[in-house]
């Protein structure tokens, strides 16, 4: 037996499960089978869903799927999430058929549904067995594709971790039926389905003699872990295509189903590779917006301005201007970091194109690099030197009041703290084990936190530091310290009363601070 299959996997709570052997994912198997095909038994419109993939995406749509109903209000899916035996993902599959969401959120509702999904109407399981893509009618592909390098150094020089994507293809080309779809919901390069998945399973479907053309939609997902996570699959814009029409009306019809089509009508682009591009095209304008405002952040700093109340100006003028970025700490997640470099590689790689999106890639550079101003603010408050200072963090996530973690800007500070020999010190409500950052010492208590510390940087918006009562925490330091705003938590009456105290304080885009905190320190 193979010790990959003897192992334990533990969540993030500490939970363990062990991860079962091939001959129990074999009667696994069976069970599943007949669960399945007890469900859609003598139920004319009932199908199995197979969802592949039970990361962030994967786990919430498995969900949304087992929760759509026909018109007499009866479950239209049986709903098989499969992820994988290994001790980094098996413990996915333990939680869902717990009843348990597998990514933390504030979301009542995706857990309220997981849970009677999975241990009251019964028709959502996960599993680690490959066989289930075997009963599938729809399999649904929520794998990671990721980007190597989330630095733009040349088109060249990008690189993509494709080939775990690619295998994950090859195993639903394994197993699948001759007439199911595949509906790849992964970020793709542009071209994915149809110069990557389409010869992957035309291949080995023609190995297992199936001549049929294979069916394949693109259908990228706008999921928003947090607190509207179940309704960011349901209530919200789907854009799709297939690869032929009989692709693209099975993935109509399917998607009808599932999402509240009556207020977000579906909308279809007749190419997936526009579908594809549809995507990242999406995350490069979000992430372009964000780097634009960087520069604007260091001239009204200069310039003694508050770039927030400059935004909030030109916010009135509603369809032209009203998502113009605030100045920030930084940009993470999982997706904004990457997904213009999918765009970049596709164009060289899958196209031989000579287009350089020379605009997007320098916005994933100022992007990348944004969290060094913060970094600049703190060491200048101590004339450069931080040597044996201990700098609180407020603010592992990458995103208020969530706690994913993914790509957090939060790591490149403390890296830079450590850097200059400074000691890092973190605090987050929402996140219990730093798994990117295990090493750096984390606090629960703030109030506790602050008497030791010389300097606290604020660096997520979450509505726990937005609330945090300032006159409690002056009252527990020990001495004034230095107070960096990352995030436009601290009003300019706390800023005010912070300085009062003797802190000094300082605040990305908040040049305004420069002077009225001088003018209070004079008073
Ligand atoms: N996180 C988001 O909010 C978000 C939003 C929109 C789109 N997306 C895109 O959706 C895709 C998935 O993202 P995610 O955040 O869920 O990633 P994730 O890393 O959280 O989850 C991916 C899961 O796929 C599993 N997996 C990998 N290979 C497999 C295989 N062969 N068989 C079964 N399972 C396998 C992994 O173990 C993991 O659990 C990405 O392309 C991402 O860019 C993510």
């Amino acid at each position: 037996m193979s010790d990959i299959y003897s192992k334990i996997s533990k969540s993030p709570t500490g939970q363990e499960y062990k991860i079962p052997s091939k001959d129990e994912l074999e009667q696994e198997y069976d069970t599943i089978k007949n669960s399945a095909y007890d469900f859609v038994k003598n139920k004319k419109n009932r199908k199995v869903v197979i969802v592949q993939g039970l990361g962030f995406v994967g786990s919430a749509m498995a969900t949304v799927v087992a929760d759509a109903k026909d018109e007499n209000k009866e479950p239209l899916y049986f709903v098989i999430g499969v992820d994988l035996p290994t001790p980094y993902a098996y413990w996915k599959i333990g939680m869902i058929n717990d009843g348990l969401c597998p990514v933390v959120s504030e979301d009542e509702k995706l857990r309220n549904k997981t849970y009677n999904l999975v241990k009251n109407q019964k028709n959502l399981i996960a599993t680690a067995s490959e066989r289930v893509y075997g009963i599938g009618d729809v399999i649904i592909v929520d794998v990671q594709l990721d980007v190597k390098n989330k630095i733009f150094t040349g088109v060249k020089d990008i690189e993509i971790s494709i080939e775990g994507f690619k295998k994950a293809i090859e195993t639903i080309g394994k197993y699948m039926k001759e007439d199911a779809l595949v509906l790849v919901e992964t970020t793709v390069p542009p071209g994915t389905c149809k110069k990557i998945v389409k010869p992957i399973l035309s291949k080995i479907r023609k190995e297992r003699d199936i001549n049929k053309p294979v069916r394949i939609a693109h259908s990228y997902e706008r999921v928003m872990p947090g607190k509207n996570y179940f309704d960011s699959i349901k209530n919200f814009w789907r854009t799709y295509a297939g690869i032929d029409n009989e692709s693209e009306e099975m993935a109509r019809e399917f998607l009808s189903t599932i999402i509240n089509t009556k207020n977000f009508p579906l909308f279809c682009l007749k190419d997936t590779t526009a579908s594809e591009l549809a995507k990242v095209l999406e995350n490069s304008y979000r992430a372009t917006n964000i780097a634009l405002i960087y520069e604007w952040t260091l001239l009204c700093e200069q310039l003694g301005l508050n770039l927030f109340e400059i935004t909030k100006s030109i916010r009135v003028r509603k369809g032209t201007h009203d998502n113009i970025k605030d100045p920030g700490f930084g940009v993470g997640g999982y997706c904004l970091p990457k997904d213009s470099f999918l765009a970049q590689w596709a164009a060289s790689n899958l196209f031989s194109s000579d287009v350089v999106l020379n605009i997007t890639m320098e916005a994933m550079n100022i992007n990348h690099n944004m969290p060094k101003h913060t970094f600049e603010l703190l060491k200048n408050s101590f004339n450069n030197d931080l040597e044996r200072k201990k700098i609180l963090i407020c603010g592992i996530s990458y995103l208020q009041d969530v706690a994913d973690t993914r790509n957090s800007p939060t790591a490149m500070l403390t890296d830079l703290i450590l850097d200059d020999n400074g000691i890092p010190i973190v605090h987050d409500p929402f996140v219990d084990y730093w798994i990117e950052r295990p090493n750096i010492t984390k606090v629960s208590d703030i109030f506790s936190a602050i008497k030791e510390v010389d300097a606290v940087v604020f660096a997520v918006p979450h509505s726990f530091y937005l609330n945090l009562d300032i006159t409690k925490l002056i009252s527990k330091m020990k001495h004034p310290i230095t107070i960096i705003d990352a995030q436009n938590i601290i009003s300019d009456d706390k800023a005010i009363e912070l300085n009062k105290a003797g802190c000094h304080v300082k605040g990305v885009g908040k040049g305004h601070w420069n002077t009225i905190l001088k003018q209070n320190h004079n008073k």
